[in-house]
């Protein structure tokens, strides 16, 4: 795991970025909408490499089918599975948004 002070210090600034970002999205983006998704992982990828390799205690996200991974995000959104820091990343996102990382982290291959 890391350090929570290293977990926040990262957290936060990519909080505000993409908060940032998101505000000048346009309303809405189709389900399971790839480049969205692309978009969107900006944030994630800091932390979850887009290659699928993994790096300290942060777990691979990519080539999961897109049920599974729409509802382990559900469950960090709704506290049902615990994390602090993936609750507060994860309930940001609309369901389409959620859709659309699905599709694009679901898209990449594992290494
Ligand atoms: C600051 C680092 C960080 C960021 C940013 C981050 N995550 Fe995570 N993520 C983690 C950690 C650490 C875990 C492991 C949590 C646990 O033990 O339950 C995790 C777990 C997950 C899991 C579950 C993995 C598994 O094997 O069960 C998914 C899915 C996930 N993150 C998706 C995302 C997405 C999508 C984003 C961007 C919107 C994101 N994460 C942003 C650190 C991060």
């Amino acid at each position: 795991m890391l350090p929570d002070s290293l977990i926040r210090a990262l957290l936060l600034p990519l909080l505000a970025v993409s908060m940032a970002a998101i505000a000048c999205l346009p309303a809405r983006g189709a389900s399971g909408d790839q480049a969205l998704g692309a978009y969107l992982a900006g944030e994630c990828v800091a932390c979850h490499l887009p290659s699928g390799r993994q790096v300290g205690g942060i777990p691979a996200i990519v080539g999961w089918p897109q049920s599974a991974f729409i509802a382990v995000m559900q469950a960090y959104a709704a506290r049902e599975r615990d994390h602090a820091l993936m609750q507060a990343v994860a309930a940001k996102f609309t369901a389409d948004e959620l859709a659309a990382l699905a599709a694009y982290f679901g898209s990449l291959k594992p290494p």
